[in-house]
């Protein structure tokens, strides 16, 4: 008899382990690794964010919590969408998770009945398609066009669209592309969700990560269909919070209804020193974004500038979060360190073994023709990781 229930077996291996395990090695034997692998800010939690949890470590707020997250909380985030997107959520349509991961799957979980499909636009965040087969739902992969910087169209939706379709998935700004959708885009998809009647999940984290004075349009600035929208966000990219975990999902009251049952017999409820560490951030953190942000924006300049000098890569200007994922196509069947470059995964570990430098395969993301770089580190490791990604790229015959 297998150990593993065939829903636990569904679930693939991360296909960046090797990578790690290699890194880690280089490391050991004392090689001077640039890593752009990161998928956090490279910034600190802010201090009054550090100080509320403080405080609530020593006024005792240190046992469970309502299963959906202390009400202050979720009215904290209802505020937060009405000034953001002038969004109306009431605390009970808000469910506060440990972490936006957390809020995905459960959103896919909540209206997933087994065999359903999901339509997933590729690229795509590496945990969504094994987060729906755990689900025991079908990730229907949609490759999207360079043309169209990475992005869906309407008509793409419409035509993917099939009677077993239950959900769309939509993630802007991009992990791992930075494409963000605008507000022309978001109108005519909504077109095509509010005619064909599917839910759609809307992954928000990165919403405050914009560049270029591009405004962000969020799916919560359509009423008409937000009795299908199943919105998720969370503190881990804004406030540089990963570590906290914690996230929410926003979507109908007879769903987060459901969510709240399943979280409170899974998880029981986020942790309530975290909790009280959100709260501070959604109620008062105001300079600490804008810093961030215009660190990033320097140095996405760098990565448009250093991706322009490399021949051969082809990219599109990252709009939003951290990343940026150039084509290497045209370096395809080219000989590097006495391997050939056929995959990202031949790339990546050609970048990592004979170049210290780790970037991401594209082929976790669903394209394999890309890799990710990530600008969530310093100005120095970005030119010292440039220099070696040129000089690795420029070495392939
Ligand atoms: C697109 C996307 N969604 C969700 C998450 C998960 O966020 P959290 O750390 O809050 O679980 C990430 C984290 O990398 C992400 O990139």
């Amino acid at each position: 008899m297998p150990l593993l229930s065939d829903s636990f077996s569904r679930i693939g291996e991360s296909q960046t382990v090797a990578l790690t395990g290699l890194l880690a090695k280089l490391r050991r034997e004392g090689r001077d690794v640039v890593a752009l692998g990161a998928g956090e800010p490279d910034f600190d939690t802010p201090e009054t964010i550090k100080n509320a949890a403080i405080e609530a470590i020593r006024n005792g707020f240190t046992k469970y919590t309502a299963a959906e997250g202390i009400l202050e909380l979720r009215q904290a985030i209802g505020a937060y969408l009405q000034k953001k997107y002038g969004a109306e959520y009431d605390a009970n349509e808000i469910l506060v998770t440990a972490g936006a991961k957390f809020a995905v799957f459960m959103a896919i979980a909540a209206v997933c009945n087994p065999g359903d499909e999901v339509i997933l636009p590729a690229p795509y965040w590496v945990s969504y398609p094994e987060q729906i087969k755990l689900a025991g739902a079908i990730p229907k992969v949609l490759p999207v066009k360079a043309e169209n910087e990475l992005k869906i169209t309407a008509e793409q939706l419409n035509k993917a669209v099939t009677a077993k379709t239950k959900l769309l998935i939509l993630n802007s700004p991009s992990n791992p592309s930075g494409a963000v959708y605008s507000r022309k885009e978001l109108d005519e998809l909504v077109e095509v969700l509010a005619e064909r009647q599917i839910f759609v999940l809307s992954d928000e984290i990165y919403d405050q990560i914009i560049y270029e004075g591009e405004t962000f349009t969020s799916l919560s600035q359509y009423p008409r269909i937000k009795e299908r929208l199943l919105l998720v966000n969370g503190v881990s990219k804004t406030f540089a919070m990963t570590g906290w975990r914690i996230g929410f999902l926003a979507g109908p009251v007879e769903l987060i209804a459901g969510a709240k049952r399943y979280q409170g017999h899974t998880l029981s409820n986020p942790t309530s020193i975290s909790q009280m560490a959100a709260l501070q951030a959604y109620r008062g953190e105001k300079d600490f974004l804008h810093t961030m942000v215009q660190a990033f924006a320097e140095r996405r300049e760098v990565v448009i500038e250093r991706l322009s000098r490399i021949p051969g890569l082809t990219f599109n200007r990252p709009h939003g979060a951290f990343y940026a994922f150039p084509d290497f196509s045209a370096h395809k069947g080219k000989i590097g360190g006495g391997q050939r470059i056929e995959t990202s995964m031949d790339l990546c570990n050609y970048l990592l073994s004979q170049h210290d430098v780790a970037v991401v395969p594209g082929a976790a993301f669903g394209m394999d023709n890309h890799f990710r770089l990530s600008f969530a580190t310093s100005m120095a490791n970005l030119h010292k990781a440039f220099d070696r990604i040129e000089r690795g790229i420029q070495a392939l015959r």
